[in-house]
């Protein structure tokens, strides 16, 4: 009797062991990982809960974690009770091979499908690279070539831009010296920036404006209020009051904010779910979807009101006209009836109003802060754009769009690289692999999940060694074709803008006559590839616009330290947990 209930027992005892063994995490062979985590059943997804909810940087954990195991590729248990692991690599090369070379072994990653793919179902960046990825690219085409972004979006990117700079003359008035916040400023000159883009000049809301006639009406008693009774403390930030936005402008910004919520959510289904019963949502993403569909009609009556033949393109004065455009085209070449309304329409243009504030925004909020913190590149920069915009200079003018646009400044582009570089607004790019394959003499089986970074080892710290013939064969044919591109080990985690910097004819040196090489070292703020950042070129227009526009004008003075950290938290970007800029006006 009692035998045979110990018996029982530890056959009992022996299912439960081996239940337990099969909910553990599975590395994959011989790539590294942290072994405290392969003996747990959630592997480590406690760690990455804590990292989440005590620093804000659950990715800037992950990175740290790859580092801890000092090898170019580490595994990294994510999925609990037993889940595949995730393959983490900090590696240029080997990056750049599997993003530009290897598209058929490693496509977009399901990850982003189940979670971005819950607000946006239908935008391109949550599929897969296949027919239907190219019929909606093809929907976009030519947005991001010179004869749309120079041409069209430029000059009303820079009227916004025009107010922002109007709007910090009245603030750095006003805080005399003391720092204040620019977060919601950036983000509402950012959205304006995407708003022109996408709807033109005529679209009638903007988030800019209302500040800066709210600003313009303060009166003395409101302004003294605004400094407070501590005008004395020079280190204490002045907090401008937000005027109120249009009730469109609001829909789309709590729809980012919605996006944002799920996607960095552990369950965005169960979040959705619970955002349509619970809150707001329902109003909010339908005012959203109204003022979209508004929009597109808009488009289509101009389309309409045209009488010059099919294809004349000359009406077009925004992405939502070319997009109506070719719509019109594809459906005569199809034989079919245009459709302007479609779920897909819908989420490619509130896809790039969300993709295209947040990601220029936070990129340069992290700009703010490294020049402020850099000054003799600050000064260079400022005075490379008096000598290349001399016509402005001797007129005391700003310099116009189409200056900003088309004068060559090598040290404006290698400051607004090396600001890409150093602020790592999107920290790498993830990847499935659709067959079982190999990286880095490893077998990594179909199905799994590579995060690339674009921190770490090779970009900002030395890169780790690999044995050569471990690498991919394209990657070593391609290193014998074009060489190998390789930061100085030195100082790579600093910010140098002259990095970026070479001789004509190649070499690199201080001297004159550099201009700026973008392929001066490793670096891939955009990812790389058939699916990297589609917006990559209007993001670099803005940039450029901005960071002339606000350099010229203001000097970026030194932060106190406790605001002046790099602090980040981790959401639909890697963004400063606190930005703050104490501007002086630069005489002309
Ligand atoms: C500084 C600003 C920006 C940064 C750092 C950035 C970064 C990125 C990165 C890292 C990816 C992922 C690529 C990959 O998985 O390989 C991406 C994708 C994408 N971005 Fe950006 N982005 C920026 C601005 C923009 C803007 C302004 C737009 C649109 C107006 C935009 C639209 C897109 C789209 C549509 C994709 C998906 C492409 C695809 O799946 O084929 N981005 N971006
Ligand atoms: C903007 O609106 C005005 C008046 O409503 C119109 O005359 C003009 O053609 C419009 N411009 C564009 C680019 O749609
Ligand atoms: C929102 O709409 C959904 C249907 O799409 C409905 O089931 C839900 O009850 C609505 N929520 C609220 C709070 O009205």
């Amino acid at each position: 009797m009692t035998m045979q209930k110990g018996c029982g027992v530890s056959i009992l005892g022996l299912s439960l062991w081996r239940l337990y063994v099969a909910l553990l995490p599975k590395p994959i062979a011989g790539i590294p990982y942290n072994h405290a985590s392969a003996r747990s059943l959630l592997g480590d997804i406690p760690g990455f809960m804590l990292a989440a909810w005590r620093t804000r940087e659950p990715i800037t954990w992950l990175l740290s974690q790859a580092r801890a195991t000092g090898s170019p590729i580490s595994q990294i248990f994510l999925a609990p009770f037993g889940g595949r692991p995730f393959v983490t690599i900090t590696d240029f090369r080997e990056t750049q091979d599997i993003l530009v070379r290897r598209g058929k072994e490693f496509d977009r990653s399901s990850v982003l499908t189940d979670t971005l793919g819950v607000a946006l179902p239908h935008h391109h960046i949550v599929r897969k690279t296949d027919a239907v990825w190219r019929s909606q690219r093809r929907l976009l085409q030519d947005l991001m070539l010179p004869k749309f972004l120079h041409g069209i979006a430029a000059p009303n990117i820079y009227a916004s831009v025009d107010q922002l700079v109007q709007l910090w003359g009245s603030k750095t008035e006003i805080a005399s010296g003391r720092p204040f916040s620019p977060e919601r400023d950036i983000y509402y000159a950012a959205l304006d920036a995407v708003l022109e883009f996408g709807f033109g000049r005529n679209f009638t809301h903007r988030a800019t404006q209302p500040q800066l006639d709210a600003m313009l009406k303060l009166g003395p008693e409101e302004v003294q209020k605004l400094r407070g009774e501590e005008a004395g403390s020079a280190d204490t930030p002045v907090e401008f009051v937000n005027a109120p936005l249009h009730e469109t402008i609001v829909a789309i910004l709590d729809s980012g904010d919605i996006v944002e919520a799920l996607q960095s959510s552990p369950f965005p289904r169960l979040g959705l779910w619970f955002q349509k019963t619970f809150t707001n949502f329902n109003k909010t993403w339908n005012t959203k979807n109204q003022f979209l569909e508004d929009e597109i009609r808009k488009a289509v009556d101009r389309m309409e009101k045209q009488d010059g033949e099919a294809s004349d393109e000359s009406w077009v004065m925004s992405a939502v006209d070319h997009i109506v455009h070719r719509e019109r085209g594809f459906a005569e070449k199809e034989g079919r009836k245009a459709d302007y309304w479609t779920p897909v329409i819908r989420d490619e243009v509130f896809g790039f109003v969300i993709a295209g504030h947040e990601t220029v925004s936070t990129t340069m909020l992290w700009g703010l802060k490294l020049l402020g913190d850099n000054q003799d590149a600050q000064s260079t920069l400022r005075m490379a754009l008096q000598s290349a915009h001399s016509a402005a200079m001797a007129e005391k003018r700003n310099p116009s769009a189409m200056e900003i646009a088309h004068t060559n400044i090598p040290y404006l582009d290698a400051a607004i690289e090396e600001i890409l570089r150093c602020g790592p607004t999107v920290p790498g790019a993830m990847r499935e692999c659709m067959v079982d394959t190999v990286i880095l003499g490893h077998r990594i089986p179909k199905g799994t999940q590579v995060f690339l970074f674009n921190q770490g080892a090779s970009f900002r710290e030395p890169t780790l060694a690999v044995d050569e013939k471990d690498r991919s064969p394209s990657c070593q044919a391609s290193a014998k074709e074009r060489g190998v591109r390789e930061w100085d080990p030195e100082n790579m985690d600093a910010f140098r803008p002259e990095r970026w910097l070479v001789q004509a004819d190649g070499s690199s040196g201080e001297r004159d006559g550099l201009v700026f090489d973008s392929a001066a070292g490793p670096t891939m703020p955009f990812s790389l590839g058939l699916r990297a950042c589609w917006g990559r070129r209007l993001a670099y227009l803005e940039m450029r616009i901005m960071v002339t526009m606000l350099v010229w004008n203001f000097e970026l003075l030194p932060c106190p330290p406790e605001l002046s950290d790099y602090a980040a938290v981790d959401a639909m970007t890697h963004k400063p947990q606190r930005a703050f800029v104490r501007l002086q006006p630069v005489k002309h």
